[in-house]
C-alpha cells in the first residue's frame, strides 16, 4: 500500500530494476567517485552526489566565462546566453514559460519566498494559511515566523497512516481569511506523495494561493505545473545530481510575491544578487537529459 504513495519506494524499485536490466545486458555500471569504495548510500533524499556530466556542464561558468549578466559589454554575452538556456531548460521540465521561472538559492529559499512573498503580497485580503504537519522545516518555520512577526493564523492539517491530508478537511479548513495553502508534493522521509491536483482544484475553486513543496519529486518524476494546477512550486538542484546551492520557485505568470532580497533588479525584481550562473547551469544540465532520455 505505501508503495502506492511512496516515492521513495518506487524509485528504489524502479532503480533496482535498471540495474538487473544493465547487468542482464552487460552494460558496465561506473561508481561515483565520491561512492567509490565507501559503504552503500542510501540517502539520496539527503542529498546526491554530483554527477560529474554536471561538473564538466558547469566549469566553463568557473573557469573561463566570468561576466556579470546584467553588464552592457561583450563578456556578459556568455553568461546571459547561458542563463537564458538553464531558464529555458528548468521551464521545460516544469511545462511552464521561462519567465515563470525564479532562481534562488536553494529549496529553503524557494519556499520562504512562496510563503512568505505571497502572504505579505496579499495582507490586504487575509490573514489565513494552510498547511500541513509533515512539512519539511522550511515551510513549518516559515509559517511559524509568519504568525509571530506579522500576526498570521496557520492552521496545520493532521494526516492519515499513510501520512496524507485529506482534501475534504483541507476544503473545509479554508476560510474568507485564507489566501494561501503550502501543501508538500512528496515528504522527504516516507516518500508519501499528496493529491496535488485534486488540492489545487479545491484551492482554484475557492480562489486560494496553492504552493507545493517539490523539492523530493523535481528529477524523478515528470511534472507538468499546468496540468497539476499549482500556482508556485519549489525546486532544490541537490536532490538531482546538481551542487548544493542552487534551487528554483515557479510562480504562475502574473502573481505577485514580496521579495525575501532587495537589490539589484535580477529575477525580475524577486530574488537580487548577482546570478550564480554555474550553478544554473549545473540545475538545468541533469533534469533536461533526464528528461530527454
Ligand atoms: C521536502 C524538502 N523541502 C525543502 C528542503 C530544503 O532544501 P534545501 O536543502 O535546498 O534548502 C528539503 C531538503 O532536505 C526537502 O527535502
Amino acid at each position: 500500500m505505501l508503495a502506492a504513495y511512496s516515492i521513495h519506494v518506487r524509485y528504489a524499485i524502479k532503480s533496482m530494476l535498471l540495474i538487473v536490466v544493465a547487468k542482464l545486458e552487460g552494460i558496465k555500471i561506473m561508481a561515483h567517485p565520491g561512492l567509490k569504495d565507501g559503504p552503500i548510500y542510501l540517502d539520496y533524499n539527503a542529498t546526491t552526489p554530483v554527477d560529474p556530466a554536471v561538473v564538466d556542464a558547469m566549469l566553463p561558468y568557473l573557469s573561463t566565462y566570468f561576466g556579470n549578466p546584467s553588464s552592457t559589454h561583450a563578456y556578459a554575452q556568455p553568461t546571459r546566453i547561458a542563463m537564458a538556456t538553464a531558464r529555458e531548460q528548468v521551464a521545460q521540465l516544469l511545462g511552464c514559460s521561462a519567465e515563470e521561472i525564479i532562481f534562488t538559492s536553494c529549496g529553503s529559499e524557494s519556499n520562504a519566498l512562496a510563503i512568505r512573498g505571497a502572504a505579505l503580497a496579499n495582507r490586504f485580503h487575509g490573514n489565513h494559511i494552510i498547511t500541513q504537519v509533515t512539512e519539511h522545516p522550511a515551510v513549518i518555520n516559515v509559517c511559524k515566523a509568519l504568525t509571530r512577526l506579522h500576526g498570521f493564523r496557520v492552521t496545520y492539517l493532521p494526516v492519515d497512516k499513510f501520512g496524507r491530508i485529506n482534501p475534504a478537511e483541507l476544503e473545509a479548513a479554508i476560510e474568507e481569511q485564507t489566501t494561501l495553502i503550502s501543501i508538500m508534493y512528496a515528504n522527504n522521509e516516507t516518500g508519501t506523495m499528496q493529491p496535488i491536483s485534486e488540492l489545487a482544484d479545491i484551492a482554484r475553486r475557492h480562489r486560494v494561493l496553492l504552493h507545493t513543496d517539490a523539492s523530493q519529486v523535481v528529477g524523478k518524476v515528470p511534472i507538468d505545473v499546468q496540468h497539476l494546477g499549482v500556482d508556485f512550486l519549489t525546486v532544490t538542484g541537490h536532490k538531482f545530481y546538481a551542487p548544493k546551492g542552487i534551487g528554483a520557485l515557479y510562480v504562475r505568470r502574473g502573481l505577485q510575491l514580496e521579495p525575501l532580497l532587495y537589490g539589484g533588479g535580477q529575477e525580475t525584481g524577486l530574488r537580487a544578487g548577482t546570478e550564480n550562473i554555474a550553478f544554473m547551469v549545473a540545475m538545468a544540465r541533469r533534469p533536461y537529459r533526464h528528461v530527454k532520455s
